[in-house]
Parts: C-alpha cells; structure tokens; sequence
C-alpha cells in the first residue's frame, strides 16, 4: 500500500530534514511555503503600541508519497531533524494515497515510486550482504 506524510516544520529545518532523508535513500518529494497554526493559534508579540497576534505563521510543508514499510523510518527521520523541543516544531499527517502514475512511463503504484539507490534498493543490497555474510 501507499502512503503520503505531509510534514509541517519550521523553515530552517529543511535544509536538515532533506540531508537525513536524503541519507536513508528518501528521493521523490515535494515542498511547500506554507502559513498556519496549530494550537496555540499563534503567538503574541509586544511591539510599541501594545501586544499584538501573529495568527498565520510561515512553515514548510513536505510531501512524500512512499511505500507503507518505508514510513515509519522516514517518520522518525524527520522527527529527529526537525524537532527543537520548543512550541510550535510542527506537525506530521499521513494519508492513504489510492494511485501513482509516472506520466513519462505510464509506470504505476510501486514501480512508479521506485528511484534509483533509493531506501528498498538500498534494502535490497543490504539484506543480500547479510545473507551471503559480505562485507569490505
Ligand atoms: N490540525 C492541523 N491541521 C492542519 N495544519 C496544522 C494543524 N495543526 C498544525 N498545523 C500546521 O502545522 C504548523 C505547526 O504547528 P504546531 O507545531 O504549532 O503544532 P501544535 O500541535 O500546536 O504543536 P506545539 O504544541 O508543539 O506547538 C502550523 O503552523 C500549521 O501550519
Ligand atoms: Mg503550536
């Protein structure tokens, strides 16, 4: 089955968060300038004339559509990279996604998801070492 995460992070994560993803083999994404909030509905700010509410604050969002084996690692990855430990870090949604089509290759489903080097092939090899007890 496939699934979407649309994670909702702090701008100056992103560089972070495509580095570790990146580094487990998360290719095809997608990224988004976004504003909301979430439940603190903001935050105030003093300025000269009193305190005022900043209501619609800017995140990124991060679309990933992948594999349902592959999801909870890539959830994790981005926890860890984007996660500050203060308010307002974020938000991750994960949707069930019903069909995939590479337009080049009218390729789809798994096969339209697959990338080269990406994390099953990368699966694939390391499994294989294993079983045939390889390593360098
Ligand atoms: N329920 C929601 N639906 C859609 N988008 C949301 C929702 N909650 C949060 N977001 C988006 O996620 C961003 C970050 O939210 P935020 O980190 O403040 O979540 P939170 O649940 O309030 O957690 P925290 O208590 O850590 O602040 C928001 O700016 C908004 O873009
Ligand atoms: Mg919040």
């Amino acid at each position: 089955m496939t699934k979407k995460i649309e994670a909702i992070f702090r701008e100056e994560k992103l560089i972070a968060v495509k580095e570790a993803l990146s580094e487990i083999g998360i290719i095809g994404m997608n990224v988004m300038e976004v504003r909301g909030h979430g439940r603190q509905g903001g935050i105030e700010l003093a300025g000269r004339i009193g305190t005022y509410k900043v209501d619609l604050l800017p995140r990124v969002q991060l679309n990933i559509i992948l594999s349902d084996h592959n999801v909870e690692k890539t959830i994790e990855i981005i926890q860890q990279a984007a996660q500050t430990g203060d308010i307002g870090d974020g938000i991750i949604f994960v949707y069930p996604v019903e069909e995939v089509i590479r337009i080049r290759t009218g390729e789809r489903g798994r096969e339209a998801l697959a990338y080269e080097g990406d994390i099953d092939v990368r699966r694939l090899e390391t499994d294989l070492v294993n079983a045939v007890g390889i390593s360098d």
